[in-house]
């Protein structure tokens, strides 16, 4: 059967931490000799429905790197939902290429694409998450602290897809999950129901408040993400409003453990959610976490395509 990479809730904490094992071999052979040549002939089509810098670039250069290729499907082009079924695009692209990864509005778009596909189907985000970037900020932290287990995540800032995704990972591996977040910008109560399951399994302990300075007391991850996440541009005046306490500035930082990271998915917006000292800090993990995207999703790539 087919394999989907649609969210980290999907998979075993085993088959994860195999993937971000399979990232930490990957990323040092691509240093050391260059990768072997696993995708030779395959293609992935890359459905966008909004706009990428890192999503883009590190999966077409993934498949490059490893002798295969990548194609990017523009939003005006496929015209997904719109010009054609979504059901259609699915059918006919599984004829296509090797495997499709797509950045959608709604997630049950994702999903209905890896239903009607008959070729693997990888979530490059959508409203409710964003799995690939889950793998590579796991990386960045293992790369840090060697695991996940123990350690205290804190979120700062707005419930999106992003934290949710983080929020499960942590979950899964078992590390501990603070998120603060204003009232009215919390986690959708699926994904918090979910991650109280995996938690269960794994030890780890969930934490959903308001304060921010609380949130990051012991922290070894300070994470925060946009105020406003795409689609959402009709909020951008409210939402600045409302998150300024939610800053991530020095102060904050100051207030965590002393070997804290901070991380960001990017695109950052500096002078609001994080400051440009934060950013540029000796704390600042941001870059290292965006080229992790390109070895962690090679990992992806390789457990979909073997
Ligand atoms: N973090 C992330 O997904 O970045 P892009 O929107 O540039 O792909
Ligand atoms: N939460 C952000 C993440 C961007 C990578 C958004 O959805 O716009």
């Amino acid at each position: 059967m087919k394999k989907d990479f649609l969210a980290v809730s999907d998979y075993s904490p085993e088959s994860l931490q195999e993937m971000l094992d399979l990232a930490v071999a990957l990323k040092k052979e691509h240093f050391a000799s260059g990768n072997k040549p696993l995708f030779k002939g395959k293609v992935l089509g890359m459905i966008f429905q909004k706009p990428s810098l890192r999503t883009r670039i590190s999966f077409d250069m993934a498949m490059r790197h490893m002798a295969g290729d990548a194609l990017y499907i523009s939003p005006a082009e496929i015209g997904l939902g719109q010009r054609e079924s979504i059901a259609d695009v699915a059918r006919v692209l599984s004829g296509y290429v090797d495997a499709i990864m797509a950045r959608v509005f709604e997630h049950k778009h994702i999903l209905e694409l890896a239903k009607w596909s008959s070729i693997p189907v990888i979530n490059g985000l959508s409203d409710y998450n964003h799995p690939c970037q889950a793998m590579a900020d796991a990386l960045t932290i293992v790369e840090k602290f060697g695991d996940l287990k123990g350690l205290n995540v804190a979120y700062i800032g707005d419930g999106n897809n992003v934290a949710v995704s983080l929020m499960h990972i942590c979950a899964k591996l078992g590390a501990n999950f603070t998120i603060a977040s204003p009232e009215c910008y919390d986690i959708v109560p699926n994904a918090i129901e979910d991650a109280r399951k995996f938690a269960a399994s794994s030890g780890s302990k969930l934490a959903f408040i308001r304060d921010p300075h609380e949130a990051v007391k012991n922290a070894h991850v300070i994470y925060t993400d946009t105020w406003t996440s795409m689609g959402q541009e009709a909020e951008t005046e409210k939402r600045k409003l409302v998150f300024p306490p939610y800053q991530v500035n020095q102060k904050l930082v100051s207030e965590a453990d002393k070997d804290v990271i901070v991380m960001h998915c990017l695109p950052a917006h500096r002078g609001q959610e994080l400051t440009d000292e934060v950013a540029d800090g000796p704390h600042s993990v941001i870059f290292q976490q965006a080229h992790n995207r390109l070895h962690a999703q090679k990992a992806v790539l390789v457990k979909l395509l073997e």
